[in-house]
């Protein structure tokens, strides 16, 4: 602990943080140190966890301008392989892979050990390779948080497919959108899905989504025994399609850089991006960061409340435990149903040991206040997580203070679906905590802060968060289109990873991820692109304009304020504004609900037609004093419209 300004700030790790712990603060400095001046020798090491068909002897081989990003290269694997076979061939086939508690607490857990998951996987497999699915093909998944989601994304690794999960939230024309993008002509997904009580209705909004687009076979599942169509020749009940099937399917030899899945992303234009992934190295990075982050010791429930179709349920559900031989929980339903302790009467019910969520839960879950937790039994937690968004430090402290009874570590991890696994964190056992801090880089992580010209900051200071080599973990292109991989992460700074978030480092070197710098939006730890809404307003035939901007939110962290105008002759309404979130649902899905909808007779435009969203966002935070330089504006009076607006809800 140092004497700086920022003493105050300081959370001690718990005494008992260290106790086994695999790293101590001496051992971080150490590895994290080596790992930057002995690249290949320290991912080497790393990587010599995992069974290799073929050790890897080319480690690190990457460049950021141009762009070609390598690790492993020579090495062949099968990540499903090493995520299941590995723990079963080493006499570990008993133990508990997957607990599966359902949305409605009364309903069966499932408890899959690993010889179990090994079998599951393998009926999935040869159900895929049935249908007709073969080494290389793009597989959607679009799934209810039920282990089959987790079997369906293990069995396309086994075969060498790609998988492509779609979260179970998005519309029928989301669906559409990235079945076209990867040309996908296959899916995996379930009758319906359950959560909070709700039917989420799967199959028939893959139906939909396929009446825009082909596809040629649709595994579903029964999950919820709701009536569903099921198209003759294409579609096939799991169960039934999967009776005859092989009881034996090899793990297919993969080259470290072959694809391993494809995840849609929201970025600050167009259409959201397909991030892809590839096997070795996303395999190292995610058992390294799992073993070191969580510190999982065996024997431990690890419970991560994020859902498969986030690239944390990739990394943190899926993958990052199961290469560890971890045993870890998959909850389908949500935080508030049937009550608000719902988290905490499973980490009870199940003896948690670690737990890993999102602030918007915490938020959400704080305002209810502490009875619904202090009725239950948490004992048995030992680490507390936090990801997706800043956790402001007041839900921090009851994170720690209310939930972890101030006796656990709390991890704030930043990451993001395009680096594949965690970057900046405290580390248990080895880092003293700051709450609102992300706190110190990962192994290999080399973070810097640079001004909006690209100058490098150094010292205590502010700035746009870039890193500077390569990692394991890294994404390596957007599928099917390398040039806008490059250009939209590698362009802003030359040479430079730009992660598009906004970041302070201390004088302790601790980083405090302040948040998106461009036009993303993150609402409930969910990343939305402004553009991706403005372009589902705008095709509703009454909109001419829409421009959409984050604003604060008391739980969802940010909202989705939406600025309309209307086509000639058209009168705003509530009944209107009503009609308008019910199209952006259905164009996106739920999640893209807006928050507000202004309606304005015009936007705030520059003389040569560009939209100030800077004055924008001003307005829906309600910060009227600090417009800046409104000269350059086509129309000034546009603005007093707007804040009287802003004023009037
Ligand atoms: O803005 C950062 C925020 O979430 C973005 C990445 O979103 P996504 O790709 O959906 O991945 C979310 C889960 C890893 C980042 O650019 N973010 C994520 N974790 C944190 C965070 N912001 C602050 N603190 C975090 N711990």
């Amino acid at each position: 602990m140092s004497d700086t300004d920022t003493a105050a700030e300081w959370v001690r790790m718990p005494a008992n943080a260290g106790q086994g712990t695999i790293c101590t603060a001496a051992q971080y400095e150490e590895h994290y140190a080596r790992s930057l001046s002995d690249p290949d020798g320290f991912w080497a090491e790393q990587a010599g966890r995992l069974d290799w068909v073929q050790a890897p002897t080319a480690i690190a081989d990457w460049s950021f301008d141009p762009v070609a990003i390598k690790w492993f290269e020579d090495g062949v694997l099968n990540i499903c392989h090493n995520a299941v076979d590995r723990h079963v061939d080493a006499g570990r086939g008993d133990t508990v892979a997957l607990i599966f508690e359902p949305d409605d607490p009364a309903g069966e857990v499932r408890r899959i050990t690993y010889g179990q998951l090994k079998a599951e996987v393998v009926r999935m497999a040869n159900a895929l390779k049935k249908l007709g699915v073969a080494k290389g093909d793009r597989v959607t998944i679009y799934m209810p948080m039920v282990p089959e989601g987790a079997f369906a994304m293990l069995a396309c690794a086994r075969i060498g497919a790609i998988h492509s999960v779609i979260f179970g939230g998005f519309s029928p024309e989301a669906i559409a959108g990235r079945v076209e993008d990867c040309r996908s002509d296959w899916i995996v997904t379930a009758d319906e899905g359950l959560r909070g009580g709700k039917r989420i209705p799967l199959k028939a909004n893959v139906d939909a989504a396929l009446g825009k687009v082909p596809a040629k076979g649709v595994l579903v599942l029964k999950h919820t025994g709701g009536e569903v169509a099921m198209r003759d020749g294409r579609d096939h009940w799991y169960h039934e399609f999967s009776q005859d099937v092989s009881g034996d399917c090899p793990c297919e030899p993969m080259k470290a850089e072959d694809p391993l899945f494809i995840l849609y992303t929201s970025g600050s234009t167009g259409k959201p991006k397909g991030v892809l992934h590839t096997t070795g190295g996303y395999a190292v990075w995610t058992e390294t960061t799992f073993r070191y982050v969580f510190d999982y010791r065996p024997g431990e429930i690890y419970w991560c409340t994020a859902d498969i179709g986030w690239v944390t349920g990739h990394s943190y559900i899926v993958y990052g435990p199961l290469l560890n031989g971890a045993t870890a929980l998959m909850f389908e339903g949500v935080p508030n149903h049937p009550d608000h302790d719902r988290f905490w009467a499973v980490c009870e019910k199940h003896k948690v040991n670690i737990f890993y969520t999102a602030p918007t839960a915490i938020r959400a879950l704080m305002r209810e206040g502490d009875g619904h937790v202090t009725k239950h039994d948490l004992s048995s937690l030992r680490l507390l997580g936090s990801v997706g968004e800043p956790i402001n430090p007041e839900a921090w402290r009851w994170y720690s203070d209310t939930v972890g009874k101030g006796a656990v570590p709390v991890i704030d991890t930043w990451w993001q679906t395009e680096t594949g696994g965690v970057m900046i964190t405290t580390l248990p056992g080895a880092h003293d905590m700051k709450p609102g801090s992300a706190g110190k880089p990962f192994f290999g992580i080399c973070p810097q802060l640079v001004d909006n010209e690209g100058g490098v900051l150094e010292g205590a200071t502010s700035g746009n968060l870039c890193i500077t080599r390569s990692w394991p973990g890294q994404a390596r292109t957007v599928y099917g289109d390398h040039e806008r991989f490059v250009q939209t992460y590698f362009s802003t700074y030359k040479g430079k990873y730009f992660t598009g978030d906004g970041c302070r480092r201390d004088a302790d070197e601790y980083y405090w991820i302040t948040g998106r710098v461009d036009d993303v939006i993150n609402v409930s730890g969910h990343r939305m692109g402004t553009a991706e809404v403005e372009s589902a307003l705008v095709l509703h035939p009454k909109v001419s304009e829409a421009a959409v901007v984050g604003y604060p939110h008391d739980i969802k962290g940010q909202g989705i304020y939406c600025y309309v105008t209307l086509m000639e002759g058209e009168e705003p309404s509530d009944d209107l504004a009503a009609e308008l979130r019910q199209w952006v649902r259905k164009e996106i899905g739920p999640i893209a609900t807006p928050d507000h909808l202004h309606f304005t007779p015009a936007l705030p435009k520059t003389r040569s037609g560009k939209i100030m969203r800077r004055i924008l966002r001003k307005i829906a935070e309600n910060d009227f004093g600090a417009l800046g330089d409104t000269s350059t504006l086509a129309d000034p009076s546009v603005v007093e419209s707007l804040i009287e607006g802003r004023q009037n809800r």
